[in-house]
């Protein structure tokens, strides 16, 4: 309820001029509602087994898979640009049924992990859970009947969880869209004694078109079918809140939407409704297409990515994840 005094205070206006308060950069800048920062940002890294130089994604320009011994390059620039966390997909030198180098204890993501953990103590390592980088078939979990079975699933995406935490991961990233897997982590985690593992769950995660260039990325696109029978339906707003609201009942620490550009929506209906920490990921289509735009001269890029960057923090993302973070952070820094 707003006072009676606050209601008088409007009639003293003369007329509305909010145009006043846009004529300086410096005002601009004072009146900012919404400041984007490098510490909003979490960096995917893809670490693969079977390279020994880097690897650019052709529909991610920018983009590179990396083999081991080029953590420490990568590291330092992340480190230096001060962004403060990473997210850290693996590519496997062999993939089979049920996705068995996923929860290797010297699994890339593994090795990975206690690397980038001894290079940079303080810096935040998250690791994505999830098969379908790891099974022959490229679904997210195992295949009975024609169909990716989600109990059977739970049990394997609980060790691969458990051997990232052993490996040293600060968060776990559960992205196969299996039902109960948050609970099923939590519990083989705490089990394992890494109650201190923290739980950031890709809660309402869409089967959209988006993820294109990322399975590019990592070769996960699945051999027959789609994700839509696991992921959610992208016209469904109450049901993201539904996942959500699972989730945090589950055990997760941090819930995330994804994507992010064209669910502004569901992250503003996440952030008005529940008070977890927040992600947003902003998925490799979202990226590819303003870079090709940029390429093209249609638009200019820099300015393109961080009016979308500083949206998805508006709409009430706390934690960004973006293939931009190393370039915005260096943008951010030269404004
Ligand atoms: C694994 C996973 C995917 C992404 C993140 N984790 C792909 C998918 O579900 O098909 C997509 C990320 C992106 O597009 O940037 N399941």
């Amino acid at each position: 309820m707003k006072s009676e005094l606050y209601e008088a205070s409007k009639e003293f206006k003369a007329a509305e001029r909010p145009r006043r308060l846009r004529r300086l950069r410096s005002m601009r800048l004072l009146l900012q509602e919404t400041r984007l920062s490098s510490s909003d940002m979490m960096y995917p890294i893809f670490v693969d087994r079977r390279i020994s130089k880097p690897e650019e994604v052709e529909s991610m320009p920018g983009i590179y898979r990396l083999p081991l011994s080029d953590l420490e390059g990568e590291i330092s620039t992340v480190t230096d640009l001060r962004i403060p966390a990473v997210l850290v997909f693996g590519l496997p030198g062999h993939k089979d049924a049920i996705g068995s180098e996923a929860f290797e204890t010297d699994g890339i993501v593994q090795q990975a992990v206690r690397a980038i953990k001894k290079l940079a103590p303080e810096l935040v390592v998250a690791t994505d859970v999830c098969l379908c980088q790891y099974t022959d078939h490229g679904h997210c979990g195992v295949i009975r009947g024609g169909t990716v079975a989600n109990d059977e699933t739970l049990g394997i995406l609980s060790r691969v969880a458990v051997s990232h935490a052993e490996a040293g991961a600060d968060i776990v990233g559960p992205s196969a869209m299996m039902d109960g897997q948050v609970k099923a982590i939590r519990e083989a985690l705490d089990e394992g004694g890494f109650a201190d593992t923290s739980i950031m769950s890709y809660s309402a995660k869409y089967a959209s078109a988006f993820y294109g260039p990322f399975r590019e990325a990592a070769e996960s696109t699945p051999l027959w079918g789609d994700r839509r029978t696991y992921q959610m339906d992208p016209p469904n707003r109450r049901e993201a809140l539904q996942e959500i609201a699972i989730d945090i009942k589950e055990g997760a620490d941090i819930v995330m939407v994804k994507p992010a550009m064209s669910y502004l929506d569901i992250i503003s209906s996440a952030r008005a409704e529940f008070n977890a920490p927040l992600a947003a990921y902003n998925v490799s289509g979202e990226y590819a297409m303003i870079k090709a735009a940029g390429r093209n001269g249609w638009l200019n890029d820099k300015l393109v990515a961080l009016e979308v960057l500083t949206a998805i923090k508006r709409a009430g993302a706390n934690i960004i994840i973006t293939y931009f973070a190393k370039e915005a952070a260096t943008w951010l820094r030269e404004d």
